[in-house]
């Protein structure tokens, strides 16, 4: 798989949330997007979704314009690069197994999805997929019942349920407790590299950024910064992306449990000299 990002710009109004972003990807490689908050990191991936019209340049997946597409094909490219929220965005009254089913919503007619009518073999299909994730035990539940971290691998679960090329994550762990944080990572990590998806997400901490991503692109007034392999993003570069001061803690954007349980020693060991 070949995406290609080519000049790809958003304004609102005279404000330029996304500004000729350029970068390509050979394969399905697991990208990280960091930066801080306002940098453009959502708006860019609603571009690539198509839940938001881009005011310029081109999104090319495997020579194709995701960006000029329309009608039927818009609709088959967006069921072909499934998005993951911070907020799960689940229907908490509705048990586990239908919220995962949902996932086949933009593949189906309205009048089948209203009445529920799945098969016997989008059913199978779905507690396969939450057998994969060590969640078919919550299969009958309301999806509210869950954890976070629970109901985020529900949210996964509905996106492979789209069979999708491409899983855009926006800051899928922001809302988990560390240890959810790293079950949904890890879970995103192998549907990558058994799967062969391209994962993008949007990430907040730089030690998941690192331990995670192939490739971290950081952005900065919606601007790319930062282009590189987790090796590369060092201390200083951080800092560029993040627009901070020598102050930078590199603790305060992290979520690993063991730097938080040390989380003093570890900013002065990265800090130290
Ligand atoms: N619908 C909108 N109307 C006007 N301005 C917007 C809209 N959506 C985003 N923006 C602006 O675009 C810029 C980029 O926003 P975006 O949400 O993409 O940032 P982000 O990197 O995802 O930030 P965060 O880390 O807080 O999620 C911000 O200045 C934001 O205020
Ligand atoms: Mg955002």
């Amino acid at each position: 798989m070949h995406l290609n990002v080519v000049q790809v710009s958003k304004s609102f109004g005279t404000k330029s949330a996304v500004d000729r972003v350029n970068f390509a990807v050979e394969g399905a490689k697991f990208i990280g997007i960091i930066g801080r908050s306002g940098a453009g990191k959502s708006t860019f991936l609603r571009m690539m979704n198509r839940l938001t019209d881009a005011t310029d340049g081109r999104i090319e997946v495997d020579g194709v314009d995701v960006l000029s597409l329309t009608g039927k094909a818009k609709r088959d490219w967006q069921s072909q690069c499934a998005m993951v929220f911070q907020q799960f965005n689940l229907v908490p009254r509705m048990d586990v197994a239908s919220n995962v089913l949902h996932g086949l919503l933009g593949r189906r007619s309205t009048l089948t999805s209203l009445l529920n009518l799945w098969s016997s073999a989008d059913i199978t299909r779905a507690l396969e997929i939450l057998d994969r994730l060590g969640i078919q035990e919550q299969a009958a539940k309301r999806a509210e019942a869950l954890s976070g971290g629970q109901q985020q691998r529900v949210a996964i679960a509905r996106a492979l349920m789209q069979d999708p090329k491409i899983i855009l994550a926006d800051e899928p762990i922001a809302s988990l407790d560390p240890m959810n944080a790293q079950i949904v990572m890890d879970t995103l990590k192998r549907i990558n590299i058994e799967d062969g998806r391209m994962v993008i997400a949007n990430l907040h901490t730089l030690d998941t950024a690192r331990r995670y991503c192939d490739r971290v692109i950081g952005m900065r007034d919606g601007r790319v910064v930062f282009d590189g392999t987790a090796d590369q993003l060092t201390q200083d570069v951080a800092r560029d992306i993040y627009g901070a001061d020598q102050s930078f803690s590199e603790s305060a954007t992290s979520t690993e449990i063991s730097s938080l349980a040390s989380g003093q020693k570890y900013a002065d060991a990265l800090l130290g000299d």
